[in-house]
């Protein structure tokens, strides 16, 4: 595993220590994404709009390490919310992060909420 992939955590919600006040709700496509950097991460913030639900995860795609999956596809697989990377089509949960082709790490995740118009991301 990478230098860059290790800095990617998961942070689970009873983990937050900072509400990083990402963006605007109005600055979002609908079912896309953005990217926001903080402290050096670089985070794919998602607005799931067909769910109605928002998530946040590492940019950073685990396969070739480009930082570009705030530009993928969202999609389903089953129940499952998925991100599909641009370059190779590699897929990803947007729930657990889990990889769903099996063979490459897993993304960070982050609690994310929106409030009065303003997107936060849950950090460490
Ligand atoms: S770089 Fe993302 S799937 Fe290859």
């Amino acid at each position: 595993m990478s230098q860059q992939t290790l800095n990617y955590k998961t942070i689970e919600p009873n983990q937050v220590k900072t509400w990083y006040e990402a963006c605007k709700e109005e600055q979002f496509p609908s079912d896309g994404g953005l990217c926001v950097e903080f402290e050096g991460l670089q985070i794919a913030i998602f607005n799931f709009s067909r769910r109605k639900k928002w998530y946040a995860t590492q940019n950073l795609c685990p396969h070739k390490k480009q930082m570009i999956l705030s530009r993928g596809m969202l999609g389903s697989e089953g129940e499952e919310p998925k991100v599909a990377c641009p370059f190779h089509k590699k897929t990803f949960s947007l729930e657990s992060g889990a990889n769903l082709n099996g063979h490459e790490c897993a993304l960070a995740t982050y609690p994310i909420k929106v409030e009065e118009g303003v997107v936060y991301v849950g950090l460490g």
